[in-house]
């Protein structure tokens, strides 16, 4: 009796902490995803970065994956070095948009 009430709480618990972070994460980062389509023709689907588009604009591109949140939202809303801003993305769009680089 007294193992099965634990092993009810263990499976209760684990059943939220896989539950809370995931569910309000996937979300995000799936419409992050989406606006990513827009990123991808320069910074590859991975964020590696297209060595061709960087020889052509005479930059070397950086990979994503180790950009902060803040140089994310600020390559998109203003711009960085040869990077143009690009329209369209504000408010929660850019944090989905970080969400879904941080999984790259
Ligand atoms: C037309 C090509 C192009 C598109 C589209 C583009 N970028 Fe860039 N991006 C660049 C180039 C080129 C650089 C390097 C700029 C430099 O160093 O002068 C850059 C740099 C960045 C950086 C800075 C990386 C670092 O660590 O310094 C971030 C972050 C970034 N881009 C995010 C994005 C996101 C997010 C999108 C989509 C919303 C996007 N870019 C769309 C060309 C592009």
């Amino acid at each position: 009796m007294k193992s099965n009430f634990r092993n009810l709480i263990t499976a209760g618990l684990l059943g939220a902490a896989m539950l809370i972070p995931t569910g309000a994460w996937a979300a995000d980062a799936a419409a992050g995803k989406t606006l990513y389509s827009k990123c991808q023709s320069c910074h590859k689907a991975d964020g590696s970065g297209n060595a061709a588009i960087g020889k052509a604009m005479g930059v070397e591109m950086k990979p994503l994956k180790g950009a902060s949140e803040d140089a994310i939202k600020g390559a998109v809303t203003k711009g960085v070095g040869k990077m143009k801003p690009v329209a369209g993305i504000a408010g929660g769009d850019l944090d989905n948009l970080v969400a879904y680089i941080k999984t790259l």
